[in-house]
Order: structure tokens, then C-alpha cells, then sequence
């Protein structure tokens, strides 16, 4: 499904250079690159064993549940008429998600636990950002609309910068590779809609506020890369040293 047209709120605007995502120089991009080589050998362990690819399947799921209630709790009560609609189809296609990570978990014999909370790392993360879309909200005339979708755009971008590594390290073979394939076609179209919504609600006077904002969501998710990477690695070393640990579906690396 494309973009829905939105209601013209106000005639359209420049194109906003902060929605990119910005290129990492010097030591913000050595630790960029040490987290992703970190992360892609962390998931080889953890896709060796049950209990390493459960736990994977668990993180994404928990992950796409907080975006289910974010959407459902924080946006869709407050949202105007003219973001309702394509509140509803996103709403729809994140609980669709949730339900192909919760069969894929179901699949391998284990008990699906919708209301699992997140790991520490992104629990904390997760607050933080809430606390800052509160903080930023009156330097917006849209409210603490701009901020919630600023927040939803940094978070779809490092969906699919997640999906999109977890699907390379298991290759096109693996029995997960379909539903990694089918969520970030989702995810990298759910970012284009994070970004048209802020173009169309953030005015040309305000975007200097926008990319101050921009910048601290994005330092926040920097932030606990290395400890989660770690976290995640030594998960997947530990799965393997475990005895008798049952194999998972595939070895992919
Ligand atoms: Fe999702
Ligand atoms: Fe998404």
C-alpha cells in the first residue's frame, strides 16, 4: 500500500534535509560499524541454537508490540482526522507483524507471551524517548504530534537497519528469510510515511527545533548500541556453550 494523499494542512513546504539520516564520521562511525559486526555475529550464535533464535524472535516481537501500542495509546487518541486513516492501515500492518513473529515463535513449540515487557536496554531507551517528545512538544504548533512521529521515524529507520541485517546474516535460504523480507518492505515504507507526516506538520519556522530534536533521538538510540550489541553477543555465545542445547531451524552462517 503507497502513501495516502493527506489533507492540504498548509501549502507544501521544502523538502526537510534533517529527515535524512545523517552519515556517521570518524569515531561515531567506527562504533556504527564495531556494533553492526558485533550484531551480525551475535545473531550467527544465536540462529545456531533454540534457544538463541527464540530469544531473537522474542526481541522482535516485543519490538513490534511497543510500536503496536505506541501507535494505538499515544497517536491514534490525539492524531486529527486527517492522519486517521493512515493511522489505522500503519496500525494494521504492525499487528501484522506481531502476528507473523508470534507464528514463527509458535512454530518452533514455544508459548507466545504477548504482554512480555522489553529487555532492560530498550525499556530504558523506549522512556527516554517519551520523555523527550513530552519535553519538545510545545516547540511545535502540530504538538506533541511532531515529536511522536520524529521519535516513529528514528525508530522505523533502525527497524530497517535491524531487519535488514538480520536478513543478510541468515541469507535467502534460512526459513525466516520470507517474513524478515516481507516486514522491511513494511518498515522501509512505514519510514516514508513518518517523513511525509512531518513535512506536511512541521512548519518551515519550526525546523531548526525539528533537528535539534532529531539529534538528541538519534544520540539516545547511539547511545546503548555497543551495550546492547555486547548483550546480544555474549546471549548467543552462552546458548552455545549451553550443553545439549537443542540446534535452531537453520545454521545460517
Ligand atoms: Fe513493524
Ligand atoms: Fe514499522
Amino acid at each position: 500500500m503507497g502513501i495516502e494523499p493527506m489533507d492540504a494542512a498548509r501549502p507544501a513546504a521544502a523538502p526537510l534535509a534533517c529527515l535524512d539520516e545523517p552519515t556517521a564520521r570518524g569515531f561515531a562511525r567506527l562504533r556504527a560499524w564495531l556494533v553492526d559486526r558485533i550484531k551480525r555475529r551475535a545473531l550467527v550464535h544465536l540462529h545456531r541454537t533454540r534457544s538463541g533464535e527464540l530469544l531473537v524472535l522474542r526481541m522482535c516481537l516485543i519490538a513490534e508490540r511497543a510500536t503496536e501500542a505506541t501507535l494505538q495509546a499515544d497517536l491514534a487518541p490525539t492524531a486529527p482526522d486527517w492522519l486517521q486513516k493512515q493511522i489505522a492501515w500503519h496500525l494494521a500492518e504492525e499487528q501484522n507483524h506481531v502476528r507473523l513473529f508470534a507464528d514463527e515463535i509458535a512454530k518452533r513449540g514455544a508459548p507466545v507471551d504477548l504482554n512480555a515487557r522489553p529487555d532492560w536496554i530498550s525499556a530504558r531507551k523506549i522512556a527516554r524517548w517519551r520523555a523527550l517528545a513530552l519535553h519538545h512538544a510545545p516547540r511545535f504548533q502540530a504538538g506533541v504530534l511532531v515529536p511522536t512521529y520524529a521519535v516513529g521515524m528514528c525508530a522505523e529507520q533502525m527497524a530497517t537497519r535491524v531487519v535488514k541485517r538480520h536478513v543478510e546474516t541468515i541469507g535467502a535460504a534460512h526459513p525466516l528469510a520470507p517474513v524478515l523480507h516481507q516486514v522491511l518492505d513494511d518498515e522501509d515504507k512505514h519510514v516514508r510515511l513518518c517523513r511525509a507526516t512531518l513535512q506536511r506538520a512541521v512548519r518551515p519556522e519550526e525546523e531548526a527545533a525539528l533537528a535539534a530534536l532529531l539529534a538528541e533521538v538519534r544520540a539516545i538510540d547511539r547511545g546503548w548500541g555497543v551495550r546492547g550489541a555486547l548483550w546480544m553477543y555474549a546471549a548467543g555465545l552462552a546458548y552455545r556453550l549451553r550443553p545439549g542445547e537443542p540446534a535452531g531451524a537453520q545454521a545460517g552462517a
